[in-house]
């Protein structure tokens, strides 16, 4: 028998009340019950990175959790990093270095590079490549990936730098 339980969390700074299978897997909680079909389903067990959503701010595999484990929690999902009015400039610094290609890991990247840019540090290539080592891109497209994190972070710094000399 399927236990259901109430869940309570928030989603892309929403409010959400749902009562839900007990192993329902959160990624499928995002696609089927609140249409938020930008997180990506690929290998389905922890290894593509394709669902990647943040929890609380940290980049986690959506496949390898049940959606009851987010109770209480603030899930984002790419569809919440992405302006009503159009692109992030991490999605546009995406677009401006070509760094997709069929497009499917594209969500899940963007979270990760997200979540890596949001922890600050130092970011230069080998470290944004280490950041998105959790995430497989079929096409191989990596290095025009890397490049457009390590352009985005530079121009983060930029803005901060002239923002604090204000
Ligand atoms: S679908 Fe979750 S890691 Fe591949
Ligand atoms: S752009 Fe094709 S899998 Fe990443």
């Amino acid at each position: 028998m399927n236990k259901y339980h109430q869940i309570s969390l928030s989603v892309n700074g929403k409010n959400i009340q749902r009562e839900v299978p007990a192993r329902l897997m959160l990624a499928d909680f995002l696609r089927q019950d609140l249409s938020l079909t930008g997180t990506h389903l690929g290998c389905e067990h922890g290894v593509c990175g394709a669902c990647t959503v943040l929890l609380d701010g940290d980049a986690v595999r959506s496949c390898l959790m049940f959606a009851v484990q987010a109770d209480g929690r603030e899930i984002t999902t790419i569809e919440g990093l992405t302006p009503n009015e159009g692109l992030s400039s991490l999605q546009k610094s995406f677009c401006d270095h070509h760094a997709l290609q069929c497009g499917f890991c594209t969500p899940g990247m963007i979270v990760t590079a997200e979540a890596f840019l949001q922890r600050g540090g130092k970011i230069d290539e080998a470290s944004a490549r280490e950041a998105i080592s959790g995430n497989l891109c079929r096409c191989t497209g990596y290095q025009p990936i890397v490049a457009a994190i390590v352009v985005e972070s530079k121009r983060r710094t930029t803005t901060a730098e002239a923002g604090d000399a204000r």
